[in-house]
């Protein structure tokens, strides 16, 4: 399975790639987790606490003309395997890195060697074995922009309002644009009986699945701790268990 997670901001996306991710990690997964947000998110949902480091700077080189390359040797499988981070349930943390008031003309070293890495990685079969949970920032901009050749799954995370639901809209749209890849709409933060159909009639598509609104979401990221360490029982983790479930079978029917 590859998927990347998408959607507004603050819809719900890293704690829905990370506690997928933890998840997929227990049932066995060999697991990699992309994050291409300069926003800090996934490395807390993983539980991994927050992390800044632009993983890939020790990755790249500038060539003659000034542009950053991969180093000579650096494929997607070593560069995963030399720069990742491990964290819990042994799911492995691929990042570029996060804005910090200074650094940004090094990071953007880091910036491009991921951006590399996910076509590589996409490309050769030395990681095909890996489930890859992508996490995303806000709003269509990446995935215009070809950031996530891997996935065959884009996770399109909608909350019941207007803004979220337009922003996941355009995400669709310009998603579908990009052969073979399949948009599932989850619905996040759901309150009230009559969400479900409030966000698929806006939206124009059925939910593949959905979320509650759960206090204990925001308990974990108050504490700085992944939803499925400071929760696990909670009604969201089994939500997103219901989650991998239904796609997994998406997949299988597919
Ligand atoms: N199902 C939920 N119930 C309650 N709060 C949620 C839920 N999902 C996400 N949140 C809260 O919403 C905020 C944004 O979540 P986050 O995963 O960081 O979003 P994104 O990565 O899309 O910006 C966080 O404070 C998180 O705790
Ligand atoms: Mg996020």
């Amino acid at each position: 399975m590859r998927i990347a997670v998408v959607g507004k901001g603050g819809a719900g996306k890293s704690v829905v790639a990370g506690t997928m991710a933890r998840l997929l990690a227990r049932g066995g997964d060999k697991v990699l987790a992309l994050d291409s947000d300069p926003i800090p998110g996934l490395a807390i949902s993983l539980g991994l606490g927050p992390l800044d480091t632009p993983m890939l700077l020790d990755a790249v080189e500038k060539d003659d003309n000034g542009r950053w390359r991969l180093k000579k040797g650096i494929g997607a499988a070593r560069a995963v395997q030399r720069y990742s981070l491990v964290g819990p349930d042994g799911v492995r943390l691929l990042q570029f890195g996060k804005t910090t008031a200074s650094g940004l003309k090094d990071f953007m070293g880091s910036v491009n060697g991921f951006y590399q890495v996910v076509h590589r990685l996409a490309r050769d079969d030395s990681l095909s074995g890996w489930t890859i949970v992508g996490d995303l920032p806000a709003g269509p901009r990446q995935t215009a922009f070809d950031w996530v050749p891997y996935a065959d799954k884009l996770v399109l995370v909608v909350e019941p309002t207007w803004q979220s639901i337009l922003t996941a809209r355009r995400i669709a749209r310009i998603s579908r644009q990009r052969s073979g890849v399949e948009v599932v709409a989850f619905g996040n933060k759901l309150r009230e009986d009559g969400d479900t159909d409030l966000i698929e009639e806006r939206l124009g598509e059925r939910l593949g699945g959905s979320l509650p609104f759960d206090p204990l979401v925001a308990e974990a990221d108050a504490h700085g701790k992944a939803l499925i360490d400071h929760a696990p029982d909670s009604p969201a983790v089994h939500a997103i268990e219901h989650l991998i479930d239904a796609i997994s079978r998406r997949k299988v029917s597919a």
